[in-house]
């Protein structure tokens, strides 16, 4: 029998999710979404016509037709979503991040544990990119021997007029936590914010921010965050090691020459660079919720990256290197 989802927010990258649980996805039915914007039904319906459509996310989260439950609202909404999931023991994706609130984190982590095992999946595709991947087969392969250093960008087209200085840093940093920990199996113990280059007057602080942190084992990480570039979407990664460097480059995979010069070219946005990726994570999502187990990024690595966010929001407003409390990772994420 196929898994019946319910999806809630329906945006960008909702739309996007339930296009592809409609279309490529094998075993799976999209039968509810649920929407504040009573305008999204319209849209909804020209993807999946006999969709049930709700402006309720808790409504939705508690149909009996509902077996599994994708979040794709916006962050602050998270939490609450996650937490009747849980309580109803429904299998989640949760998008990134898990909270925007390091106490909701926890809330939910505790929830989870208490329940004594994994429902949730959370949207790190990174994980799931063919490109982040190799990079990582690369470090464990030892060709470039103990890493010490890993340089990262990632630059975003645009956000929208909401945007706050804050959100930079809880919810699109977490997308370079989860790469570090991800890179380099280690634990984040203290972040550095800082400002680059006048500020545009586009934001309250600044419109490249610098974070360098450093892992338990003495690595460093120096992330620039760019949210506003207008050039293009691109993320890129160079993982030094004792004895040679590992690069994830940005712009497009083809390169082509033509009047005297050679482009490589940038994708528009982050659908583009992680289309597959996104594939990927989902039909993961969807074949081991049929299994009955959830793997990939969980509510650990969620909770995690919201305390080194935390601690990046502090030190962006001491000016100072922030420590990261040790925490103890409980027995139901331990793999
Ligand atoms: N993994 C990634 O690379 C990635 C990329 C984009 C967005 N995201 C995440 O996905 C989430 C959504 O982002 P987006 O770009 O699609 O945002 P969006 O603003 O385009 O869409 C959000 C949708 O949720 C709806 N909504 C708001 N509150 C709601 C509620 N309480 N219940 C139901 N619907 C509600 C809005 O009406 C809107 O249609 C965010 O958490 C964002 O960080 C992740």
């Amino acid at each position: 029998m196929a898994l019946r989802v319910g999806v809630v927010g329906a945006g960008a990258i909702g739309l996007d999710h339930i296009r592809r649980l409609h279309s490529l996805i094998k075993g799976v039915e999209v039968v509810a979404v649920s929407d504040a914007d009573p305008g999204k039904e319209a849209i909804v319906r020209t993807i999946v016509p006999s969709v049930h459509f709700t402006m309720s996310g808790g409504d939705l989260i508690t149909r009996d037709d509902v077996d599994a439950v994708v979040i794709a609202a916006p962050g602050h909404t998270h939490a609450d979503l996650v937490l009747t999931s849980l309580a109803h023991h429904k299998f989640v994706f949760c998008e990134k991040p898990l909270a925007t609130d390091l106490t909701d984190a926890r809330e939910i982590l505790n929830r989870e544990v208490a329940i004594g095992k994994r429902l949730l999946q959370l949207g790190f595709m990174r994980q799931f990119d063919e490109r982040y991947l190799a990079l990582k087969a690369i470090i464990g392969s030892g060709k470039i021997g103990d890493i010490g250093l890993l340089t990262m960008s990632h630059r975003n087209p645009s956000v929208p007029d909401w945007w706050t200085d804050e959100l930079t840093v809880r919810d699109s940093f977490v997308h370079d936590i989860d790469v570090v920990r991800f890179l380099t199996g280690d634990e984040i113990a203290s972040v550095h914010v800082r400002p680059a280059g006048r500020p545009s007057g586009r934001f309250d602080y600044a419109d490249h921010l610098v974070f360098t942190v450093r892992t338990n084992d003495g690595l460093m990480a120096n992330v620039e965050l760019s949210v506003a570039m207008e050039y293009g979407y691109e993320v890129t990664c160079d993982v030094v090691g004792v004895s040679g460097v590992a690069s994830l480059e940005g712009g497009s995979v083809v390169r082509w020459s033509s009047s005297g010069a050679r482009h490589n070219g940038v994708e528009s946005d982050w659908r583009e660079r992680f289309g597959p990726a996104y594939d990927a994570e989902l039909t993961s999502w969807v074949n081991s919720t049929l299994r009955g187990v959830a793997t990939g990024p969980s509510s650990w690595d969620g909770f995690v990256a919201a305390h080194v966010a935390e601690a990046a929001y502090q030190s962006m407003v001491s000016g100072r290197e922030t420590f990261v409390e040790t925490v103890r990772r409980p027995e139901i994420y331990n793999v």
